[in-house]
């Protein structure tokens, strides 16, 4: 019998909140210690790291939703460390015509020693990292997008100092990104007010758990007062991968729009953060996504940065 358990030392990325805040740290740490040395070095995107901390690790990655920031990040990013990586499409697989998520992962487990899944449902991310004998990364979910935060974490911190005691300020859909915000913030302690109708609200038991947890996390109705005097103002797209009723959600989030008038509300110095795509004109205006406040070129080049400390981390380096 195969025993369906991770190496000693190794772990999987499921989500912020299922890591310990001294682990949520060591990566950041990690990946800013990674970024500055590629850049006193400068490294062309193509270099691998002298030590090549990966040089044994094959990692594979699933997409089930398209993607352009993970997909050229995790794959640069082993690169660098000196691994190696296989971009799968769910369509391409047999999991694209019925293949089971576990019977998948005891297959992929034999070939490499890590997957990244990018998952319809965040219920198949469990399944996999349930069965899978290597490290599961969640590179996105129909839940969580904690990749991304962390990312975003790394971006704050470079331009605005420590995040803690911070406030962050949501305004528009309460979907997957906002509930890895929701988790950083407990992790991180920072405070964080997430603007959205009651209908696209986070999910409940994520509030719940963020209180639990002595998280400083409100849920308004008005996006002014989640703004007032935040050190960052962040949306995501109001239509996200996988969601129908587009016209029905751009006109009922119409009013949660970052623009000019709402940047005003939060301090002179706060900057502006989009895990991208970004569509200009709904979640955010063109001024305020490409004018002076606005971090989202570093938060994406973050990714590569932050992509490497997961995977050490997951590999225990
Ligand atoms: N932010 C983000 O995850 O982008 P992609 O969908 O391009 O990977
Ligand atoms: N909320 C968006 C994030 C894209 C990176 C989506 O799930 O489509």
């Amino acid at each position: 019998m195969t025993d369906y358990k991770l190496k000693q030392g190794h772990r999987h990325f499921l989500d912020i909140s299922s890591i310990s805040p001294e682990d949520a740290r060591e990566i950041i740490e990690k990946a800013k210690a990674l970024k500055k040395a590629a850049k006193e070095q400068n490294q062309s995107k193509g270099f691998v790291h002298p030590d090549a901390p990966l040089r044994d690790q094959a990692l594979a990655m699933i997409f089930e939703k398209p993607s352009t920031r993970t997909r050229v990040s995790f794959e640069m990013a082993m690169h660098q460390l000196g691994g190696k990586s296989v971009v799968l499409q769910n369509h391409d697989m047999q999991l694209g015509r019925g293949e089971s998520v576990s019977d998948t992962a005891k297959v992929l487990s034999g070939f490499v020693d890590a997957i990244m899944l990018r998952a319809n449902s965040h219920e198949a991310l469990l399944e996999m990292a349930e069965a899978s004998t290597v490290p599961i990364i969640n590179a996105l979910t129909d839940f969580s997008h904690p990749c991304q935060i962390m990312a975003d974490i790394l971006t704050f911190e470079e331009h605005a100092g420590s995040i803690k005691g911070k406030k962050i300020a949501w305004s528009g859909d309460g979907n997957n990104v906002a509930v890895s915000w929701i988790h950083a913030a407990v992790l991180f302690d920072c405070e964080l007010a997430v603007a959205c109708p009651k209908e696209y609200a986070p999910l409940e038991q994520v509030v719940g758990w963020a209180k639990n947890n002595g998280g400083k996390v409100s849920i308004t109705e008005n996006p002014v007062d989640a703004a007032k005097d935040a050190d960052c103002v962040i949306t995501d797209t109001f239509v996200s991968m996988g969601d129908e009723d587009a016209d029905k959600r751009l006109k009922d989030l119409e009013n949660y729009q970052v623009n000019a008038d709402l940047m005003a509300d939060a301090k002179p110095s706060a900057l502006f953060m989009h895990c991208l795509p970004a569509h200009r004109g709904e979640e955010v205006t063109a001024d305020v996504i490409d004018g002076p406040q606005s971090v989202i070129w570093d938060e994406a080049e973050n990714r590569l940065h932050i992509q490497k400390a997961i995977l050490m981390w997951c590999f225990g380096k």
